[in-house]
């Protein structure tokens, strides 16, 4: 296992959409174990591929809380098959955009087509705070954070923040 560095706002890789896996083989097995340490070193909820420089279509969720057990989801090539017609507002975060928060609008709940850690195919019923992540998760496999849902004002506001928060900070690697 081993913490990767997770890519912030701006980096063309986060914008770049991610390619399919073909398989989910020994290799992407350690990726999503990678990436779930990663996680949750950083007290994410979720990461996806991208935001480790990965160009994958791979996920990994954990919303347990800190008083339940830990309860990893391990997603490659996620489709949604089915989005409900309500909507609701919601407070979302992400461990490329640090500290920044902004309501987002998504589907209340959705129905996800994946391949597990055993290339088996499945299927999540997700809301809640499951539903909101694992759509957010999934953006980031089409280059979309969650500043790309709002006005441009807003999200212009936010990637200023950002850059005036790292400009007064060390370089990093
Ligand atoms: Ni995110």
């Amino acid at each position: 296992m081993a913490i990767l560095p997770i890519l912030v706002a701006p980096d063309p890789r986060l914008k770049t959409p991610a390619k399919a896996v073909e398989n989910v083989d020994a290799e992407i097995r350690q990726l999503m174990d990678d990436m779930l340490e990663t996680m949750y070193q950083a007290n994410g909820i979720g990461l996806a591929a991208p935001q480790v420089g990965v160009s994958k279509r791979v996920i990994v969720i954990d919303v347990a809380r800190d008083d339940e057990e830990p309860n990893p989801l391990r997603m490659a090539n996620p489709e949604i098959v089915w989005a409900s017609e309500t909507e609701q507002l919601h407070e979302e975060g992400c461990l490329s955009l640090p500290e920044q928060f902004a309501e987002v609008m998504r589907p209340t709940a959705v129905r996800v087509r994946y391949l597990d850690h055993e290339n088996e195919i499945r299927e999540l019923d997700a809301d809640e705070m499951l539903g909101i992540c694992v759509q957010h998760e999934m953006d980031h496999l089409e280059g979309t954070l969650f500043v790309d849902h709002l006005s441009t004002l807003k999200r212009n506001m936010i990637l200023r923040k950002l850059q005036k928060a790292r400009r007064g900070q060390p370089a990093t690697v």
